[in-house]
């Protein structure tokens, strides 16, 4: 008898409820891949610095005097206070408790008395750099110091979006929208990375933004890109008329784990940042970019209208399967993989799941 072929089925509730697979998460899987830190717009000028958390560490980026952008643990190599927080612009980085001072390079330049201690060479000393790499003008940062770079981890994502984005450089945050959601991080990634549920629950996305007859992802590396037609365009709520190419569509490259580039018809970029808060929640970062960061109706309307409407949505969603995941009375079932992919086909959760299942078993 030939056996039957086995349903591939959908992750066991304990990797998105369990604290433990969120802390193996935390210091594995985040700390060896690609974070978004920020924008190279907020580091214009020298000295420009901005503090963040990854990984359950803090670290800043600082634009040296050569115009370089390095990243750095928040650590003195003194006795171990925290050098900066928030933002601002420096000459050097002062720390607080003693004086250490040191170049923006992380070099230590001076501190006080030190030249009483015999035998202390401070060209030996520098503060912990981390791996860092512009990518379009965003900036992410890999704690693995041995990581890929981001082109073999996401082959051709650059230059497609560059494609879709032709002014990417010019390009500054206009609006930042936080979407605190109760649920498990990769609930909310797995949402962003299929659009079986699309017609049923985002109308305005389905019939004004795309044609979901025509959606796709497919693996890129660790990209999932995203492609569609765009509907009718005399259907769009806004003129897309940019004088690029590539202006009458949609796309989106979501970067593992945690990170979407987007581009809506008109070369619209925007951005999704999922930040995971504790094994139920996770707040997600939409970033919407303007040339120069000046006001710009049609972007500040795309962005009032994706929140009220697939956004709000989606919190609906992503937070009553949540609530199911911790049921008892759930058994994971198939996933819908179709053979041709397509809209109504989840062999992108499928690729995502086995992504899940390697960050915390291997
Ligand atoms: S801990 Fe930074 S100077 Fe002492
Ligand atoms: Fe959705």
């Amino acid at each position: 008898m030939t056996p039957q072929p086995q349903a591939l089925r959908s992750l066991e509730a304990r990797y998105y409820t369990d604290p433990a697979v969120f802390a193996a998460e935390t210091e594995g899987l985040l700390a060896r891949t690609w974070q978004f830190a920020g924008h190279a717009s907020q580091l214009a000028n020298t000295g420009d610095y901005f503090a963040f958390e990854m990984a359950g560490e803090s670290l800043f980026c600082i634009k040296g005097r050569d115009g370089e952008i390095r990243t750095f643990y928040n650590v003195c190599q003194h006795r171990a206070h925290q050098l900066v927080s928030g933002a601002g612009t420096t000459r050097v980085v002062v720390c607080p408790y003693h004086a250490w001072t040191y170049e923006l390079t992380g070099q230590l330049r001076a501190g006080p008395n030190i030249k009483v201690v015999e035998g202390f060479d401070k060209s030996t000393v520098c503060l912990t750099q981390v791996r860092t790499e512009l990518f379009c003008g965003f900036i992410f940062v890999n704690l693995d110091k041995d990581a890929k770079p981001m082109d073999e981890w996401f082959p051709n994502v650059r230059a497609e979006l560059a494609s879709f984005v032709p002014n990417w450089a010019e390009l500054k945050p206009l609006e930042w929208v936080e979407i605190p959601e109760n649920c498990n991080w990769k609930v909310s990634v797995e949402n962003y990375s299929e659009c079986y549920h699309c017609t049923l629950n985002h109308p305005t996305f389905s019939t004004g933004v795309i044609k979901p007859e025509t959606y796709d992802i497919q693996p890129q590396g660790y990209c999932l890109r995203h492609t569609t037609e765009s509907t009718s365009l005399d259907q769009l709520s806004y003129d897309i008329d940019s004088g690029f190419p590539n202006n009458d569509k949609y796309s989106s490259w979501f970067l593992w784990p945690m990170f979407s580039f987007q581009v809506y018809p008109g070369n619209l970029l925007n951005t999704y940042h999922w930040r995971a808060v504790d094994a139920d929640h996770v707040v997600v970062w939409r970033g919407w970019y303007s040339v120069g960061g000046e006001d710009n109706e049609t972007v500040r309307r795309m962005a009032q209208q994706d929140r009220a409407t697939t956004v709000e949505e989606d919190i609906h969603l992503v937070e009553s399967v949540q609530r199911g995941l911790k049921s008892r009375g759930y058994v994971p079932g198939p996933l819908v993989i179709d053979p041709n992919c397509g809209v109504n086909s989840e062999h992108s959760v499928m690729h995502l799941q086995r992504w899940m299942r390697e960050a915390v078993d291997d």
